[in-house]
This record gives structure tokens, sequence and C-alpha cells, in this order.
């Protein structure tokens, strides 16, 4: 490989040792070059304007900045690079922290030679892919057709993230529909169906999808488009399914650590992806909001559906999720009920952005027969209103990508 097409790599640890440990470690892989090294974490982002590698390889623990601050820093000025986080903490909560900054991947001190190289070429790779976009070779947002393997550098995907505190409001039925209406083929959508123990997309579509999370997730280290291909079910509308779990104890092995990265790569395939999510909090669930673009935050006029959708306010609040992430929906509307949108809105102080009526009727047979709203009923108020809420969806995708908002893929 000639000397310009080589992996250009800055190691940055405050610790001499470490530093020339991971040297070493490099020295002799004929497709990496390490260009520099720095200490801390300011000088990091001082040498990487300088120098401009593919790859910085961090450490998290250092004086003066550690190394997630650096690393956000870093992205901010320099979109191309791409970190790799080596740290001692195993601990979730780093690496989801380093992740969120926008670190492309995450090793446990000390890393192995295979491991260490692993990282970094396909970091490498990333960097190339990355600034020959830019460069003009793809159209941006579009998806790249057959996107090499493992390093798709197609659409910078949304995920929008359908919940209800309360049980039973209709969060599956707007997901369901939602997803269809936002399907088109330059948009590719997949619906996950992360209500992992009584998840009932499919019987929504009135299919049977032979895989489920359960089978993608654990294996959120090594996707390739074709993997996340043969797993997600494809229904005849051309949106991707990847199903709930068959049985509710084969939710139990889908670990909240690989429900995230899994999420993060498959950004990286679909320019929608919709969750449908359980009322209670699992750590499946609570990843999707964490990672969601867009929260579609259902209620009903009942009152137990109010006041939990209130607590659910509050405690994003407290957690950070920005109240523009949060589309506020009223399902299951009748309009003789005296508790009106408006009402809600001004108790909740949280503004109700569409209103769905009540139909029982149109609604339980479309579940009875699995042919949703949106497939054969679309001049259906039901339809029209989340029809409109798939465009409020499209309008505000659109200007997170003008200003460049992504938190885990930086542009
Ligand atoms: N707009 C509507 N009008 C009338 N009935 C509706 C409407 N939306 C949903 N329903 C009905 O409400 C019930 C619950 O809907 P759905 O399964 O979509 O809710 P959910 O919030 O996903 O429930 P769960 O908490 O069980 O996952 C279903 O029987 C469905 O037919
Ligand atoms: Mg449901």
């Amino acid at each position: 490989m000639p000397a310009e097409e080589k992996i250009r790599v800055l190691i940055v640890d405050d610790i001499d040792e470490t530093r020339e440990n991971v040297r070493r470690l490099l020295q002799f892989d004929r497709d990496i070059e390490v260009v520099g090294s720095a200490r801390s974490g300011k000088e990091a982002i001082q040498l990487t304007q300088q120098i401009k590698p593919d790859v910085v390889v961090m450490d998290i623990n250092m004086p003066d900045m550690d190394g997630i601050t650096a690393t956000e820093e870093i992205l901010k000025k320099m979109p191309f690079v791409q970190v790799v986080i080596l740290s001692v903490q195993g601990d979730p909560s780093y690496m989801r922290r380093a992740m969120l900054a926008g670190a492309r991947d995450f090793l446990t001190k000390p890393p192995s030679i295979d491991e260490l190289t692993a990282a970094i070429k396909r970091a490498g790779k990333m960097a190339q892919e990355e600034r020959e976009r830019s460069a003009g070779t793809f159209p941006s947002g579009a998806a790249v057709p057959g996107a090499s393997h493992g390093h798709p550098v197609g659409p910078l995907g949304r995920i929008i993230v359908v919940y209800s505190p309360k049980g039973g409001t209709g969060v599956t039925t707007i997901a369901t529909n939602l997803a269809l209406s936002l399907n088109d083929p330059q948009n590719e959508v997949l619906l996950i169906d992360a209500s992992l123990q009584f998840g009932d997309v499919m019987v929504f579509l009135n299919e049977q999808s032979k895989n489920s999370v359960a089978d993608l997730s654990p294996r959120a280290e090594e996707l390739d488009p074709d993997i996340v291909k043969d797993v997600c079910f494809k229904h005849s509308s051309g949106i991707s399914v990847l199903a709930a779990p068959p049985r509710p104890e084969i939710a139990e092995g889908v670990e909240a650590d690989h429900f995230f990265k899994m999420l993060q790569y498959l950004k990286q395939i679909y320019r929608y992806i919709i969750i449908d999510t359980n009322s209670y909090m699992t750590e499946v669930v609570q990843t999707a909001l964490e990672l969601a673009d867009l929260i579609v935050l259902v209620t009903t006029q009942n009152i137990p559906a109010i006041k939990n959708a209130n607590l659910f306010l509050s405690l994003s609040d407290k957690v950070g999720i920005a109240r523009e992430k949060i589309i506020f929906v009223m399902n299951l509307f009748d309009k003789h009920n005296s508790i009106s949108p408006e009402k809600v809105g001004e108790t909740l102080r949280q503004k109700i952005h569409y209103v769905i009526p009540f139909d029982e009727k149109v609604v339980n047979l479309s579940i009875t027969r699995g042919v949703p709203l949106m497939v054969d009923n679309k001049i259906h108020p039901i339809s029209k209103t989340i029809i409109m809420l798939a465009e409020g969806i499209r309008e505000r995708a659109a200007k997170m990508d003008d200003i460049g908002m992504d938190l885990h893929l930086k542009k």
C-alpha cells in the first residue's frame, strides 16, 4: 500500500508508557502509520488540526481535559477524523458517553494487537470514505448503491421512537402506519419492534418473520448490510421490519449495549428507523429514547395517560432530552370528551401537535385483517393525520440535516 494511503494515526494518552506500547503494537502493520502522539486532551485537539490524522486513538482519563470532551471538540472542528477510545473502564456508561460524543469505537485497555488494528482499520476506512463523500463522490444524503461491506456510507438515518408511558394508547398502530407513510425508494424505512416481550408489529402486518431483534443485536460488532438484509423482514409495502423475539424469554438475551451499537449501525443504512416501544421502561426502551432524534409521545384523553405523560415530560427534562425532540400526539380523540387537546397542552405546558381521532371499527378491522390503514385506507382521517405527522417528521429531519445535527455520526 503506498505511503499516502496508509491510515494515519495519532495516539493520545497522558502516560508515556501506554503511548509507547500502542505505538509498538502498530509499528509493523503496513497499512498503519503513527504520525504523532499527544499527552493531553488539549494537545490532542491542537495536533489533530495540525497533522490531520485519519484516526485518533484516545485515552479517557487525562489531567487537563478528558478524552470524551476532547473527542467532542475534535469532531466539531474536524468531522472526518475517526476516534477510537481506549479506556481502562469497561463500564458501559463510559462506552455510551464515548459513542454519544461521536467516537467510532471503544476498546478496553490493554487491547490485543488484533483488536486494535481491526478497530483502526475500520475507522480509517470510514475516514477515507467520509472524505470522498464530502468531496462530492456521492450525492449528499443519498443511499450509496453497493455500499462496501461493513462500511455503508449511506443515509444519515434518523431514529424516531414512538412511546407512551401508558399502555394501550395506540403506539403500535401509530408506529406501523407512520413507518408505511415515511417509506419511499429514496428514503428507506426500518420498523423495529422494541416491545421485546410481547411485541405485535408482525401481527399488525399479518406476517411472520423468521428472525428478530435477538438475531441482529448480539451481532452489533460485526454487522454488514448483507447481515442486516438477511435478518430484517421485507414487507410487501417496501418497509423493512425487525421483529420482536418470538418468545418472551428470548427477549431477555437482548442487551442494551448491543442494541445501542446496532441502532448506530442501522442509521447508516436506513433513512428512518421507527421504533415501536412498550410503556414499561426497559433498558432497551431507555436506549432507544436516548438515541432518538425525535420522540413521538402518545397520550389520550384518559387521566392516567395524561398523568403519565406529565411524569415522562418531567423525567425527560431532568435527563436532558430537549423538548424540541418531542412530538406530542393525542390518540383516540373523542370530541365529546371535555378534556380537550388544548387543555392538556396547557396543563402539561407541552403543546399537542397532532390529534388522531377515535374510530374503533376501522382500526380494529385493520388489525384483525392485518392490513394497516396506510395500505388501503389513506383517506381516513386517522391516516390523514398520520400522513401529516410523517410530513412534519420529514421537515424536521431535513432541518436537522441542514444544520448538520447529529450526535453520533458527526458530519
Ligand atoms: N385511533 C384509534 N381509534 C380507535 N381505536 C384505536 C385507535 N388507535 C388504536 N386503537 C386501538 O387501541 C388498541 C391499542 O392499540 P395499540 O396496540 O396500537 O396500542 P399500544 O399503545 O401499542 O398498546 P400496548 O401497550 O399493548 O403495546 C387496539 O385495539 C387498537 O385497535
Ligand atoms: Mg404496542
